[in-house]
Parts: structure tokens; C-alpha cells; sequence
């Protein structure tokens, strides 16, 4: 049996990703905030009692790689999912960024998942399929940016994307890919209800990707629809 790791699983893509792997047979491993307010997680998991398991934990805390290091023990991770994030403050626009909502924003798109991965590597060299993905953004690609704006969320996106790049490298001589994903434009709290796809149109096509992406895509990055976005 696979198991799986996702964080930021109480809602969204996250919560679309457990339903989707424990309706596959595979062990969930999942991060919430906070447990007795993730009435979904709770609810999957009197549905699934031997498959999901869930950890309580915010990524910027500072002790969160003890916490998820303890959570995990010496469990393989076939597939680590890097979900969870924040888009920042609304005040994105040139004359109105301030620093510390964007340091807040790095915290936890950019700095909080390498050290994650950093802090679980064992669990994933011990694994079969040894695959991490990060969940990006297509505004974090510098080819694509025709927009402007968003200096948040575009850099720390755009910075994550560097990390998959070197992760990539770094990683190759362990079997294990690291790879870049773009989930749409989705409705959830994030993409607001004026987004083009739902939940599960996003998830059915991320699914997909991770099912036909291996060591030979290391390094890339790909949309939702499988197609792949230069950075
Ligand atoms: N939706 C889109 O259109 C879209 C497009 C491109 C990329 N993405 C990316 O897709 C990923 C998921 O987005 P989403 O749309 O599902 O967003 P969402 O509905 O806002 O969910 C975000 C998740 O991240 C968690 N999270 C936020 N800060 C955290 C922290 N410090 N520690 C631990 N967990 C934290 C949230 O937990 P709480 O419930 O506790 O806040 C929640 O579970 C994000 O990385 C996002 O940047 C989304």
C-alpha cells in the first residue's frame, strides 16, 4: 500500500486530495491547523479508520519538523504533497507592498516547505515511488507574468519554483523527483467562486500528472491539464 503525505488538508485542494487518494486505498498521512475544527478530515477518517492519519501542525511554528518528524516515525513517504499556502495581504500592487505581510507570506510558501522536506527526507528515500510535489502557481512563472503586480504571492511562488528547480538536482542521486504543479484556477477559499474549475476538475488532472510523472520529469513544472509551463 502507498502512503502519502499532504499538508493544508482541512479544506480546499488539500481536502480534495485526501478524498481522492483514500477513495484509491492509499494511506493518507495529512496536516490540519487545527483538528477538532476539520470537520471533514474528522468525518473521512470515521470513514477510512485505518487509512488517514492526522497531524496537527502549522508550518511556521517553530517547532513543526519535530512535530511532523515525531507524526511520522520511520514510515516511508511515496508521495509528499506540498499544499498548503497563502495568497497575503490585498495589498499587492506596486506603492502599496509592505514588508512584513510579505515576510509572513514567505514564511509559509517558500521557506516552511523546503524545511519540511528537508526535516522527512528519510521517510521518502525509504519509500517505493519517492515522488515530492509542490503545489505553485502558474503567476509565479516568469514567462507568463503579461499581468504585473502581485509582488507577494508571484514571488514567493516564483521562489518556490527555484527550490523544485534545485531540489531536482539535489535529489536526483536519491531516485527521488521533485516537481512544480499548477492546480488551475480553482474554487476554493483561495481562488474565490469566480474561479474557472472545481475542486475535483483540479484534483482529477493533478491526480493524473503524479500517476504519469517520475524521475524523468524531475525538475518541471506542469499544469493541471498535464501540460507543462515554462518557468
Ligand atoms: N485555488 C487556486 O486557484 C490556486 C491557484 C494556484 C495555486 N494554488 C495553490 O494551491 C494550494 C492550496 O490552495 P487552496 O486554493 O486549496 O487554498 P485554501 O482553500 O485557502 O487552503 C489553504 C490551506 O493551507 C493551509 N495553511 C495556510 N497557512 C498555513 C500554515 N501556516 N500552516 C499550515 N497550514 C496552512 C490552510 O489551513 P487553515 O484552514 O488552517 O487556514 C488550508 O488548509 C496553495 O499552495 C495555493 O497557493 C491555488
Amino acid at each position: 500500500m502507498k502512503n502519502v503525505l499532504i499538508t493544508g488538508a482541512n479544506r480546499g485542494l488539500g481536502l480534495g486530495f485526501v478524498k481522492k487518494f483514500l477513495e484509491q486505498n492509499v494511506k493518507v498521512f495529512c496536516t490540519t491547523r487545527n483538528i477538532s475544527k476539520s470537520i471533514d478530515l474528522i468525518k473521512y477518517q470515521k470513514k477510512y479508520p485505518n487509512n488517514l492519519e492526522i497531524c496537527e501542525l502549522d508550518l511556521i511554528a517553530e517547532n513543526s519538523n519535530k512535530v511532523l518528524c515525531k507524526f511520522l516515525g520511520d514510515k516511508p513517504i511515496d508521495i509528499f504533497i506540498n499544499n498548503a499556502g497563502v495568497i497575503g495581504s490585498s495589498k499587492q500592487h506596486f506603492k502599496e507592498v509592505s514588508s512584513n505581510p510579505w515576510i509572513e507570506v514567505l514564511k509559509i510558501n517558500l521557506i516552511a516547505p523546503l524545511m519540511i522536506t528537508q526535516s522527512i527526507i528519510k521517510n521518502i528515500e525509504l519509500s517505493i515511488d519517492k515522488k515530492v510535489y509542490f503545489i505553485s502557481s502558474k503567476v509565479g512563472s516568469i514567462d507568463d507574468n503579461r499581468g504585473g503586480g502581485m509582488y507577494i504571492y508571484r514571488s514567493s511562488k516564483t521562489a518556490l519554483n527555484q527550490v523544485v528547480k534545485s531540489l531536482s538536482i539535489d535529489l536526483k542521486p536519491l531516485g527521488i523527483s521533485v516537481i512544480s504543479l499548477h492546480p488551475g484556477w480553482v474554487r476554493t477559499d483561495m481562488g474565490g467562486p469566480n474561479a474557472l474549475i472545481s475542486v475535483d476538475e483540479s484534483i482529477k488532472g493533478m491526480m493524473s500528472v503524479i500517476l504519469n510523472t517520475d524521475i524523468k520529469n524531475s525538475g518541471h513544472f506542469f499544469n493541471y491539464d498535464g501540460s507543462e509551463i515554462p518557468w
